[in-house]
């Protein structure tokens, strides 16, 4: 092949490459991307017909385009209806009811834990429950030291010597009263400070060697068996027990006082009263 044969075939070949380089530039102008619609369509689409009333796409177009403020038109306003009385009424009783039920449910929780509360503290100890004050000897002793009385704050109770002179009368009035008479045998009485009158605590008389009553003057003798004031019997006291020599008050049960007149112990008062005078018993 000659050489001018060669230049004619390059420069054919290079017209071919550009005519194809300028329509597919041509092709692409047009389509815009895949998906995009040719002109031709987009011509239809404006000119036809897109909605029952006969408007075009340009013009519905147009119409989503506009600023123009729409105007509602005014509601109507529905007109009062007064409400039901007896509904009403059904919603307020229910409301008081359920007001009620929680009300009640609180307090039979409270109740519930008060109960329990004190359950407890008897099963641990403490007041309400058995407790162990020591040796019997050496309760008597701190009696002595503590000039006829012993305090156990624990037990709310005064603990106090029961005379061994007495214990035959003793056992005509308190025999029934079990657990206290094993304490007057053991040589101790376990009294209860709460005064049988209105509840006052009832402090103990150094002078008088008696119990006497600051609220109202209440007057008992060193064993608790009233000798004077309002009160309506003798000082209420717990049960003991005595085992292997170790004194144990039960301060879960309370023994009523003994009747007015009871005097086992014929102990008169020992010196002055802290509170009034003794009256001698009513
Ligand atoms: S409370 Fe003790 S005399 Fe009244």
């Amino acid at each position: 092949m000659s050489t001018g044969t060669i230049i004619a075939l390059v420069v054919v070949a290079a017209i071919v490459l550009g005519a194809i380089a300028v329509f597919t530039t041509v092709r692409g102008s047009e389509v815009r991307g895949a998906g995009a619609l040719s002109r031709e369509t987009r011509s239809r689409d404006k000119k036809a017909a897109i909605t029952s009333d006969g408007a075009t796409g340009r013009e519905v177009e147009a119409a989503a385009r506009s600023t123009a403020v729409a105007v509602i038109e005014p509601a109507e306003v529905a007109p009062f209806v007064a409400p039901d009385e007896e509904a009403i009424g059904v919603s307020r009783r229910m409301f008081f009811n359920r007001t009620a039920v929680t009300l009640m449910s609180a307090s039979i929780g409270a109740f519930g834990a008060s109960v329990l509360a004190f359950l407890w503290k008897g099963a641990e100890g403490g007041f309400g429950s058995k407790i162990t004050v020591g040796k019997i000897d050496d309760v008597i002793q701190n009696i002595r030291t503590g000039g006829g009385f012993l305090y156990l704050s624990e037990a709310r109770a005064w603990v106090t010597e029961y005379p061994k002179g007495a214990l035959s009368k003793g056992r005509a009035v308190y025999g029934s009263q079990g657990p206290v008479l094993t304490g007057m045998e053991s040589g101790i009485v376990a009294l209860y400070q709460k005064c049988p009158h209105l509840g006052c605590r009832v402090p103990e008389c150094k002078s008088s060697q008696w119990f006497e009553c600051p609220c109202h003057g209440s007057q008992y003798n060193r064993v608790g068996e009233k000798k004077g004031g309002p009160a309506p019997r003798g000082m209420d006291r717990f049960g003991v027990s005595v085992n292997n020599g170790v004194l144990v008050i039960d301060t879960g049960a309370v023994f009523g006082g003994p009747a007015i007149g009871v005097n086992t112990t014929g102990q008169e008062a020992e010196g002055p009263h802290c509170i009034g005078a003794g009256s001698g018993g009513h």
